[in-house]
């Protein structure tokens, strides 16, 4: 369905997530003609900007940007013409009451019926000031009942929090003002097309679900490496880590919907409902049991970044073992790892399936071999795709056996190009529908089980931070975690 007309009403428009995601994002939408026709984007920001030098600073961004290149000039002479912008700070009621002007005046001419979205890409320090300007000029109206309008709705980008009791704070400050099915907290990991595909891999197949637990399952490991360091976000990052900045969020999300059982419907409470089962279910670490199950590195380097602090003990990168406590996972472990500065940029999930029971080709005229049990790989990205591993027998007059695989690649089934997390993520929001957006329940459940691992190791009773190589597989710890329950990583 086409989204209602709307604004978007963009906090941190000047910003770097404004200038690389989100108005390629819009800018995309508006290509392809998704965007409402009564449609506009109103620009709040600390710099001053009049209409054209901002424009002009938009445009800038696309170019280099932009999903499709080079910059269609149709579009944007379309496109330019609904971005205004409006300056002041975030704890000055007279520029709320200019926002508040500028969005009336906006609503009559672009004929956007008052429907706002407020997207707040800024840092979550400025939420709570942001918030209170919003709701002191009347701008920000709680949900009353369904399908209420003119809409109003927030889109926050994460840290929703920095743990369980800050993101606890930060919820009760948006219940004060919005209703939940207002409030969109954005995961953009949950935008990915391979990432959507997860559940309907799982539930639009009748062959993989019957597989899917501990009777086929014998460990699940997902892996998101990155190239990349922290790349002129030292500041921010230092105060993060990996485990705030990659586990708490998006690796918690995917292992959600690789562990959760299916839905009474596809609806977003339904599915919400199932997820935040599973985060429940996460058996918790604590103390010194994190030295056990968790391995926290950092590449050597990364004091040498703008904006780190020279002694520096955030993790750069995380390897760990879960156990998701319920009737289907029992016994069965989830490896995460997550890192920058590594070997080479893969996310993907892997599923693990137990050996045969019996290996019955090491008779006469079979080569003695070990049978290497079936993986399904479901690819993220790069190369997005899905794969499975099996043995084969190799040609010729012994049972000689190797392994081959069974390969969907998205770029050779479907010729066309994969969308960015954000396009569907804004639509979505535009249409009103909050399924691939975290829940608040669900973002203190995944605060709840990371905060006592990030205590122990930021007191170092969850271990010692392991150095690695910038462009390894990691620290070596990171394998003995593996080794231990004599297992392996897949190779990076
Ligand atoms: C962001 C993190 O949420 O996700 C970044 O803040 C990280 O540090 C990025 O690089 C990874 O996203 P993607 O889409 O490149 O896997």
């Amino acid at each position: 369905t086409r989204p209602d007309p709307c604004t978007v009403v963009l906090f941190g428009a000047t910003g770097d997530l404004a200038q690389r995601k989100l108005f390629p994002a819009l800018f995309e939408l508006a290509r392809a003609n998704l965007l409402p026709d009564h449609f506009s984007v109103v620009a709040f920001s600390r710099s001053t900007l009049d209409n054209d030098a901002f424009r002009q600073h938009v445009k800038e961004g696309l170019k280099k940007f932009a999903r499709t290149q080079p910059l269609d000039e149709a579009t944007w002479q379309k496109f330019a013409p609904r971005l205004e912008g409006v300056s002041g700070a975030y704890d000055d009621p007279a520029a709320f009451a200019r926002l508040r002007e500028k969005l009336e005046q906006v609503s009559q001419q672009q004929g956007t019926q008052g429907n706002q979205l407020y997207y707040l890409a800024t840092p979550a320090s400025t939420f709570p000031q942001i918030l209170h300007g919003l709701a002191e000029a009347g701008l920000l109206k709680r949900e009353e009942r369904p399908h209420q309008t003119p809409w109003h709705r927030l889109i926050i980008e994460k840290p929703f929090g920095r743990d369980l009791e800050t993101a606890r704070e930060l919820n009760r400050e948006l219940a004060a003002v919005l209703d939940e099915k207002q409030i969109f907290r954005i995961d953009h990991y949950l935008g990915k097309e391979t990432v959507q595909n997860i559940l309907v891999f799982r539930f639009a197949n009748a062959i993989f679900e019957p597989l899917w637990n501990r009777n086929h399952i014998d460990h699940v490991e997902i892996t998101a490496a990155e190239q990349i360091g922290v790349e002129g976000r030292g500041g921010f990052y230092d105060e993060t880590g990996v485990i705030r900045d990659m586990v708490q969020n998006h690796l918690l999300q995917v292992l959600a919907l690789c562990a959760m059982e299916p839905p009474v419907s596809f609806g977003a409470e339904d599915i919400r409902d199932e997820k935040n089962k599973v985060f429940r279910a996460l058996r918790p670490v604590e103390g010194k049991e994190v030295s056990r199950s968790v391995v926290a590195g950092q590449y050597e380097g990364y004091l040498g970044e703008k904006g780190v602090k020279p002694d520096s003990r955030t993790p750069t990168y995380v390897a760990m073992k879960l156990s998701v406590d319920s009737w289907r996972w029992e016994g069965v472990p989830f490896y995460l790892r997550a890192g920058k500065g590594l070997k080479k940029r893969l996310t993907e999930v892997s599923i693990h399936f137990r050996s045969v029971p019996i290996g019955l080709f090491s008779g006469e005229g079979a080569t003695c071999q070990r049978l290497q049990p079936n993986v399904l790989t479901l690819r993220i990205q790069p190369q997005e795709g899905i794969a499975l591993s099996f043995e084969s027998k190799v040609p010729g007059e012994d049972v000689n056996i190797a392994g081959v695989t069974m390969d969907f690649n998205y770029a050779e089934s479907f010729n066309k190009p994969v969308p960015e997390a954000y396009e569907r993520l804004l639509l979505d929001c535009m249409r009103g529908n909050a399924t691939l957006f975290a829940r608040q329940d669900s973002v203190e459940q995944a605060w709840a089980y990371v905060t006592p691992i990030l205590q122990a190791l930021e007191s170092g009773e969850g271990g010692t931070l392991h150095p690695y190589a910038t462009g390894s597989i990691g620290p070596q710890a990171a394998s003995a975690l593996l080794a231990r329950d004599g297992r392996r990583w897949t190779l990076l």
